[in-house]
């Protein structure tokens, strides 16, 4: 069964189950933006997990593009990716364990649907938890997984640690946000008949599911509190489920997979076999940088744009590594669009995709053969210092490591990569040190910056959440129709905003965005929200309809002759709850995009 079959049927199950079909989000958070990247498919999601009213109804499916870089460093293996595509399905105060549980056990093996042999599963289900929210073990799922014939000794329980988001709990770890136990489902991938569970020989079991029955909101300062509703989230992960269902051992042997690696062999010297890890390096990278590049990031030294010139870099050296001399990203990338453009529509601006990753790499293909020699000339440097004094230096400095940086567009994690395969380490501290010396900022390269999350929902993100609003309506008047949103991002301190535009704001243009925003708070007006048919919201203009995420109903939100805008919330409920819009900085951010970052001040 190939993966657009897979994908397929789940959404035609649970479309029969009632449930909306609801479009993939983009893989850059809009709206309410408080992670770097979409992580899972319930991160759009979360105003409506929370309490708000989704457009669509309380029983949502869909396919969703996810990007998780936490296990950067793995990929090369048979199963970890940086890019993937999450199919999940949704209750939103509606239906719970039961529900949920039958129908997962339904579509892996009802004969129409992925007609799994239930044999070949096992199941975890939450296992108690007496440190912090003194949680039964949950027997009530055990029992609904029995109902539908899962032998006892499949079923295990897995003791879960709620405050790490351990097995059989989930929720952004360490962060705010809703979060719950979950029961999960596993594939026999061990050798021989299947047997034991997930709980016996673990190694033997490979996760593809995962329905997380959502039931708490982590607070800022680490309570877990009842949600207004019990939901479920649930999620399977297309690619490693086609993997196992066509008795392949690592996902690099699907048809996702095959035709890029394909590709970069046309391209190499070497072969899939002799040089496996770069391959699949290269073939994950790009795959991601695409996705990327489809959805509207540039690479840059922040942010997303600096996890996304991570990803084209290291590609790059990985093609090195596999003898690739010449320019090639957009020829894999163009195969990668190939494959993928008919299920993600916004590949469709194919050339603008092909000059982002060119440019990157003619970028770093001017420096990367310098770097590398500069590299080269650090470790003959160890050796020398090695043979006369006898010292053995086993750590690159971070000066040394800025030096890269700097001048050769080494990002420190390639410095690492390089370092590590010496046996070396390198300073990471004293390269933010060397680095904050040269740029007063180094936000971006703190390792947080990885580790997309949730921040909180308080008053103060709520706020800045409506001043965006307010901010992107000032900007599209002010500075043009071309100036829509194209990234944001908001802490409790400030809000950030992205949009296109080739020069500097004018002095005046500033004076009059700030002004049109605290003219909005100063009137005070009412801040309401609508669920309007698409047709209605575009006919009244609302800001933020995307035409190829067409969905029947959407949410606008509605601040008189301010704003309309389609957005999950939450936001304020009148504008006078702003205080004083005011725009700190406004800087370029390259490839003709500008970046906006304001605060709103009392008095
Ligand atoms: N949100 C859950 C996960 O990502 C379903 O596993």
């Amino acid at each position: 069964m190939q993966a657009q079959d897979i994908r397929q049927k789940f959404i035609q199950f649970f479309e029969e189950k009632g449930h909306a079909v609801i479009p993939s989000a983009s893989i850059l958070p809009e709206n309410d933006p408080t992670v770097l990247f979409t992580t899972a498919g319930m991160h759009p999601l979360v105003p409506y997990l929370m309490g708000e009213v989704h457009p669509s109804g309380k029983r949502l499916t869909n396919f969703q593009k996810c990007i998780r870089t936490g296990d950067i460093d793995e990929v090369g293996d048979n199963s970890h990716l940086t890019f993937f595509e999450m199919l999940g399905n949704w209750s939103l105060g509606d239906f719970f364990k039961k529900e949920a549980i039958e129908w997962s056990h339904e579509f892996l093996t009802g004969e129409q649907w992925l007609n799994i042999d239930p044999n070949m599963l096992s199941v975890t289900v939450f296992g108690g938890d007496d440190d912090f929210l003194d949680l039964p073990k949950d027997d009530e799922s055990a029992e609904i997984w029995k109902a539908v014939g899962m032998p006892d000794n499949r079923i295990a329980y897995m003791k879960g640690g709620v405050a790490k988001s351990e097995d059989n709990w989930w929720g952004p770890a360490g962060q705010t946000g809703p979060c719950g136990p979950s029961t999960e489902m596993f594939y026999w991938v061990g050798e021989g008949e299947p047997h034991g569970n997930v709980a016996e020989n673990p190694e033997e079991w490979l996760e593809i599911w995962n329905d997380v029955l959502m039931q708490y909101n982590k607070t800022e300062n680490g309570n877990f509190e009842p949600l207004s509703q019990k939901n479920v989230d649930t999620g399977m992960g297309l690619e490693r489920t086609a993997t196992v269902l066509q008795g392949k051992t690592s996902v690099y042997d699907t048809e996702l997979f095959e035709p890029i690696l394909e590709k970069i062999g046309a391209l190499s010297p070497f072969s899939y076999e002799e040089k496996m890890s770069s391959y699949r390096v290269i073939a994950d990278h790009l795959r991601t940088a695409t996705m990327m590049a489809g959805d509207g990031v540039k690479p840059s030294n922040i942010g997303q744009g600096y996890v996304m010139r991570r990803l084209i870099r290291r590609a790059i050296r990985h093609g090195r590594l596999i003898g690739i001399e010449n320019v090639f990203t957009h020829t894999i990338a163009k195969k990668i669009i190939h494959i993928m453009s008919d299920t993600f529509p916004e590949l469709k601006h194919e050339e603008e995709i092909l000059k982002t990753l060119s440019d990157e790499e003619e970028k770093f293909s001017k420096t990367i053969n310098q770097g590398l020699r500069e590299f080269e000339k650090l470790l003959a440097g160890f050796e020398r210092a090695l043979e006369n004094t006898g010292r053995k230096i086993t750590e690159i400095s971070g000066k040394q490591a800025f030096k890269l940086y700097d001048t050769y567009g080494f990002p420190i994690e390639m410095t690492q990569e390089l370092a590590k395969e010496k046996g070396l380490t390198v300073d990471v501290k004293g390269f933010e040190e060397s680095y904050k010396a040269h740029k007063e900022k180094s936000r971006s390269l703190s390792a947080g910056v990885f580790k997309g999350g949730l921040q909180d929902h308080s008053w103060e993100t709520t706020r800045l959440h409506t001043a965006t609003h307010l901010l992107h309506a000032a900007l599209l008047k002010i500075v043009g129709g071309h100036a829509k949103q194209r990234g944001s991002n908001i802490t409790a301190e400030r809000l950030r905003f992205d949009f296109p535009h080739a020069e500097k704001l004018t002095e005046e243009q500033r004076e009059q965005v700030e002004k049109y925003v605290n003219d909005a708070i100063a009137s005070d007006h009412k801040v309401t929200m609508e669920i309007l048919p698409f047709e209605e919201a575009k006919k009244r203009e609302a800001i933020g309809l995307f035409e190829d995420k067409y969905q029947e109903k959407v949410k606008v939100y509605d601040m008189g002759p301010w704003s309309l805008e389609v957005c999950g919330g939450p936001h304020v409920e009148h504008l006078g709850q702003l205080s004083t819009f005011k725009i700190k900085k406004e800087q370029s951010i390259g490839a003709g995009m500008r970046r906006i970052k304001a605060v709103l001040v009392e008095g």
